[in-house]
């Protein structure tokens, strides 16, 4: 175990560096990734990825869901392993460090713990998490969601994206479906290292979050059924219109998360009305309600609000309105053990810290349900994340890296 003060630092140029070979792969439009889940660019990273920890020295398992599981074993043959990893999978204009930080990060730590000839009773595997983002399959953190035993694998195989193709033929097509079976892996630890997503360590100048909560979220598909007709001829008064209604429910989810304040957000990112034709009242309006908040009560006080309030505008109009929830979890209490060891690992590394409540859903949250887990964040400048401009600078992603490399060696445990 590394002596308190000893001052292991990662290789921040390497890391680097793998973070720009990663971003070439599925380029977006204005600087950023488009690698969506099971993609022909996902496929690319994926592989990439691997041979990278094929050359650090580690085996790759895959399992059913296609998540990927790099270990560089440990002295202690009976030790289960601590995991550390995020996601490779981006929005379709994501940034360069959403989720690929965490997992080329552990992988840095890996190559570091090489460099330095570091032997650790627990193996280590580094993971990359299917399917973290949602963006093409709902929910988000669907392949964390099957191992930790929340989805069952035939869920998420079915789930499809905006085309109609499905989660299994996808998986399948691009070949990561691997034979494990999912949720059969044991661990003795979990960490994530992220980016923070929000303004709030740049603005305070602090380097390391220390990630205590992450809050709760729904996601409620809004299915408004109207009536299709010329958009000239029909008078106001006949017109069964549900675009009109999603307009009125995006002001009251609106206000419903302003009356939860502080502490809550909602918001709609995805709509489609069809038939989407300029000159044709919409018959079918389709869109997602995104709340969330790390207060329980809140969170479902405003999952009710909205429910019944919506309820009320489509019956004023005449539109039918059902609803289903495609994306939960509670709000989540990570490990106060773990906590303690990242925050101790900022300390030893002489870095400003703070503590934080992830806003973002992480694959954390999920692998909280079956181990102790947590994660550190590093700032992201103006807290601009889920966007083509996100941005860090290399002295962040090497502090964050220097930390979770600490706090991971302190829980594997440094052989002499
Ligand atoms: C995942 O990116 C989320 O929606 O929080
Ligand atoms: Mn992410
Ligand atoms: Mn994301």
């Amino acid at each position: 175990m590394p002596a308190a003060g000893q001052n292991l630092r990662i290789d921040s140029a390497r890391l680097w560096d793998s973070l720009m070979q990663m971003a070439e792969i599925g380029p977006g439009v204005a600087g950023g990734n488009n690698r969506q889940t099971l993609t022909d660019a996902d496929a690319e990273g994926r592989a990439l990825f691997a041979d990278w920890c094929r050359k650090a020295g580690m085996t790759m398992g895959v399992d059913r869901m296609g998540t990927m599981f790099a270990t560089r074993p440990g002295e202690d043959p009976g030790a289960l392993p601590v995991y550390v990893g995020s996601h490779l999978d981006t929005q379709p204009t994501g940034g360069r460090y959403d989720g690929v930080l965490g997992v080329l990060g552990a992988l840095e730590c890996v190559r570091t713990m090489n460099d330095l000839g570091i032997r650790t009773r627990h193996p280590i595997v580094v993971t990359n998490w299917a399917n973290e983002e949602g963006a093409r399959f709902a929910p988000a953190m669907l392949a964390s969601g099957v191992f930790a035993g929340v989805h069952s694998l035939d869920y998420a195989y079915g789930r499809r994206d905006p085309d109609g193709k499905t989660y299994g033929d996808e998986l399948a097509r691009i070949g990561w479906q691997g034979e494990e079976e999912v949720g059969a892996r044991k661990m003795h630890a979990y960490y994530e290292l992220h980016i923070e997503q929000g303004p709030i360590l740049e603005a305070e100048g602090a380097d390391i979050g220390v990630v205590t909560h992450c809050q709760g979220l729904w996601w409620l598909e809004f299915t408004l059924t109207g009536r299709e007709a010329h958009t000239g001829s029909t008078p106001m008064a006949m017109r069964v219109n549900a675009g009109l209604a999603m307009a009125r429910i995006l002001e009251m989810v609106q206000e419903v998360a302003l009356s939860e304040q502080p502490d809550a957000v909602g918001g709609v990112g995805q709509m489609r009305f069809a038939p989407n034709s300029r000159n044709v009242l919409p018959g079918q309006v389709v869109f997602t309600v995104d709340i969330r908040s790390p207060d329980q009560v809140k969170l479902d006080r405003m999952r009710a609000a909205i429910e019944t309030r919506a309820a009320a505008i489509c019956a004023d109009l005449g539109v039918a309105c059902a609803v289903e929830p495609v994306g939960h979890f509670d709000p989540v209490t990570f490990a106060p053990e773990l906590v303690a060891t990242v925050r101790r690992a900022a300390d030893r590394l002489g870095l400003p810290h703070r503590d934080i409540v992830s806003g973002a859903g992480h694959d954390a949250c999920w692998a909280a349900k079956v181990a102790p887990a947590t994660m550190v964040m590093c700032p992201c400048v103006g807290g601009l994340s889920h966007n083509e401009a996100e941005e860090i600078t290399p002295d962040w992603a090497a502090k964050g890296t220097d930390v979770l490399l600490h706090a991971v060696l302190e829980t594997a445990g440094v052989v002499a």
